[in-house]
């Protein structure tokens, strides 16, 4: 089976200065890759080069920075806003400015299925279902709270949620690990956000 996602020697740079220095790697359907490194070491822009939201301030070169057929360098923006949820979601590192503090939760995370056509009457029921699927307990109150009445972990878990809320077929980048929100959970999210999931995952 063909990778979903193939990275060979991406560089990006921002104003001449490198920050990514010819990184490769592929995702396969229903694995996990992690790429581990110091901080500012060119994590979180790599998983950007993926969705083309480096800003324009960013030169972005590879050999193959591909998700399926989709060639990244060379797709139009409107190519990529598909993209971005219905194919791929991106799980933000920082959950407490992600997150809209004046929104509830759940509004948050039925943006991404109002923007991509889910009728109105379908969308709190399925908020609800992706709030618990990212192991977040009692989703239908924390659905109606602000960001700033959950926990760290349970608003990155709020975030894992908004980034799945259009089943991405492709993968899911995560910025970095989940704090967990109990001892019992494993500690990092790409194992426990979905763990049947046939996506491929990328943190
Ligand atoms: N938009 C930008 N403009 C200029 N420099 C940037 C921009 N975004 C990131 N950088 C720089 O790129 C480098 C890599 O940043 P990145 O956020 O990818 O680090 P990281 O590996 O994710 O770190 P952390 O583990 O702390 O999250 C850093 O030096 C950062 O300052
Ligand atoms: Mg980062």
């Amino acid at each position: 089976m063909n990778p979903l996602i193939r990275v060979e020697d991406l560089r990006v740079s921002f104003d001449s200065t490198p920050v990514v220095h010819g990184i490769s790697f592929e995702l396969r359907a229903g694995s996990c890759v992690g790429i581990v490194g110091e901080s500012g070491s060119g994590k979180s822009v790599t998983a950007r080069s993926l969705l083309g939201l480096n800003g324009p301030g960013a030169t972005v070169t590879a050999e193959t920075l591909a998700i399926g057929d989709t060639d990244l360098l060379t797709a139009p923006e409107a190519r990529l806003r598909r993209l971005r949820g219905a194919e791929v979601g991106y799980v933000l590192q920082d959950a407490l400015v992600s997150l809209d503090p004046l929104r509830p939760v759940g509004a948050e995370i039925a943006e991404p299925l109002r923007l991509h056509g889910v009728p109105r009457s379908q969308r709190e029921q399925r908020v609800h279902e992706l709030l618990h699927s990212a192991g977040v307990p009692e989703p239908r109150l924390r659905a109606r709270q602000r960001s700033g009445e959950l926990s760290g972990g349970l608003r990155q878990r709020a975030l894992i949620a908004a980034a799945l809320a259009l089943d991405p077929g492709s993968s899911s980048p995560m910025s970095r690990p989940l704090p967990s929100t109990s001892p019992s959970r494993p500690r990092y999210s790409t194992s426990s956000s979905r763990a049947s999931a046939p996506a491929g995952r990328c943190c």
